[in-house]
C-alpha cells in the first residue's frame, strides 16, 4: 500500500491503530503474558536479504517488573541503514549479533506497565526489534505525543529520525547560504526528498539525483527541485554541468561511488559536503581498489569540507526540529511518501526493495 502526504495527495491511515483509550491502569492484569514471535538473525547476508538469514522463534513473554513495560509493536520502520547493521563490521552501532532478535525501530503501544511514566495505552517509539512484543525498562522508549491529525508513522519519517537527519545534516553540517547550489543524492528517498524540500525553503538552488524518470518527475513536480538527474539513464557529468552552471556549493551525500566523483569534480571553493550515508556500499559491494571516489584532491584544491554525521548526535534537538517541521506537515507543504506491507515475513523483501531502488519513500511493516 503506497501513500503520500502533501502536494494534494491523500494519505490512507494505517489500518491497525490500536485504541488509545485502552486504559491507564498499572498493568497488573491477571491473565498470562502473551506469546511472542521474534525474527532472529542467524546468518549474515552478503548481498540481498533472504528468509533463510532468519529463524522465527516463539516464546512466552515475561511479565514486566518494577520500572518496566511490555510493549506491543505495531509497525517496524525499514530504513536503508538497517541493511548496514546486518554486516559483520561494526558501523555507528555494533554489528547485529547473530542469534539475537533482529534490531529495528518500531512504533508500539504499552500493553502492560509497571512504570508510572508510561501507562497502558501510551504510544511509544524505540528499538522494539523484529518481534511482536518487547519487555524491559520503560526508559528504552520515547512516548509519542502526537497531533490528532498526524499519523503515527509520520513520527518516524519527517517528524522523526528521517526529518532530524535531513534538517540537521543540511543546516548544521553544511551551513548553507541562500542562493547557493545544493546537490542531493538518493534524492527521491525518505531522507533525500526532505533535504531537497528543506533546501528549497532555505533559498537554495536544488538539484536532485535519483534512479529513473518517475523519481525525477516526482522530485520536479512534488518536491519543487530546480533540476533532477536520472543517474541510471543520464550522463551525470553532462547534466550537472547543465543544471549547476555556477558549480556546486553544498552536497548532501547518501550513496557514494562514481556519482560522488562526478559531483566532486564540480565543487566550488569552500564547498561543504555532508556524508549522511553510502548506501551503495551496504550490500557488500566495495568499489574495486583505485576506483571511486578518485577526486578527493579537489577537496584540497577547493578548500572544501567533507564531514560525516550520525543523527543520534542530534537527538537533543528532536523536539525543536519536530516543532519546526510540524506546521509544514500539517499544511501538506512538506511532501513525503510511505509504503506499508503486512507481516514480518514481508520485511526481507522490503529491505531488498531499498537495494533495487524500488521503494518510493519510507517503508513500514505492520507486525
Ligand atoms: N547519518 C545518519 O545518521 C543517517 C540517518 C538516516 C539515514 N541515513 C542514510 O541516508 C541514506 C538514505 O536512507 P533512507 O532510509 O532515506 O533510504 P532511501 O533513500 O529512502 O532509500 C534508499 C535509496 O538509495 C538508492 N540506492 C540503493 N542502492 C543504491 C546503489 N547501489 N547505488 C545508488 N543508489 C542506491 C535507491 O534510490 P535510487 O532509485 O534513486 O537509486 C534507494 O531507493 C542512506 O545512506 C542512509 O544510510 C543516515
Amino acid at each position: 500500500m503506497r501513500t503520500e502526504t502533501g502536494g494534494g495527495s491523500r494519505r490512507v491511515q494505517p489500518a491497525v491503530e490500536p485504541d488509545t483509550n485502552s486504559g491507564t491502569d498499572s498493568g497488573s492484569r491477571p491473565e498470562q503474558p502473551p506469546e511472542n514471535t521474534a525474527w532472529h538473525l542467524i546468518a549474515r547476508p552478503t548481498g540481498l536479504v533472504e528468509r533463510d538469514h532468519f529463524e522465527v522463534r516463539t516464546s512466552r513473554v515475561r511479565a514486566p517488573k518494577s520500572g518496566e513495560v511490555l510493549v506491543r509493536n505495531i509497525f517496524l520502520m525499514v530504513p536503508a541503514s538497517m541493511r548496514l547493521w546486518m554486516n559483520a563490521d561494526d558501523s555507528y552501532l555494533p554489528a547485529q549479533p547473530l542469534g539475537e532478535v533482529m534490531r529495528g525501530i518500531t512504533v508500539g503501544v504499552v500493553d502492560r506497565s509497571n512504570a508510572p511514566d508510561l501507562p497502558v495505552g501510551t504510544f511509544v517509539t524505540g528499538m522494539g526489534g523484529w518481534q511482536r512484543f518487547w519487555v524491559g525498562s520503560a526508559r528504552a522508549w520515547e512516548p509519542l505525543r502526537r497531533h490528532p491529525d498526524i499519523p503515527l508513522s509520520t513520527y518516524l519519517g519527517p517528524l522523526g529520525l528521517q526529518g532530524l537527519t535531513a534538517y540537521c545534516g543540511l543546516t548544521d553540517v553544511c551551513q548553507p547560504v541562500a542562493g547557493e547550489t545544493l546537490v542531493v543524492t538518493a534524492a527521491a528517498g525518505s531522507v533525500g526528498s526532505l533535504v531537497c524540500q528543506i533546501g528549497k525553503r532555505l533559498g537554495l538552488r536544488v538539484v536532485g539525483i535519483a534512479g529513473g524518470p518517475e523519481k525525477c518527475e516526482w522530485l520536479l513536480e512534488s518536491c519543487g527541485v530546480d533540476g533532477a538527474i536520472d543517474y541510471r539513464n543520464d550522463d551525470v557529468g553532462t547534466r550537472l554541468d547543465q543544471l549547476c552552471p555556477d558549480g556546486i556549493d553544498v552536497v548532501f551525500e547518501n550513496v557514494g561511488g562514481p556519482v560522488l566523483d562526478r559531483i566532486l569534480e564540480r565543487i566550488n571553493r569552500n564547498a561543504r559536503i555532508a556524508l549522511c550515508g553510502l548506501v551503495s556500499t551496504y550490500y557488500g559491494a566495495r568499489p574495486p581498489a583505485g576506483q571511486s571516489p578518485v577526486n578527493l584532491m579537489n577537496l584540497v584544491n577547493q578548500r572544501a569540507t567533507m564531514r560525516g554525521f550520525i543523527v543520534r548526535d542530534y537527538l537533543p534537538r528532536m523536539a525543536e526540529v519536530r516543532d519546526l517541521l510540524t506546521p509544514w506537515v500539517l499544511d501538506g507543504s512538506l511532501v513525503h511518501r510511505e509504503e506499508f506491507s503486512a507481516g514480518l515475513e514481508s520485511a526481507p523483501a522490503a529491505m531488498n526493495r531499498l537495494a533495487r531502488g524500488e521503494n518510493l519513500g519510507l517503508q513500514f511493516v505492520y507486525i
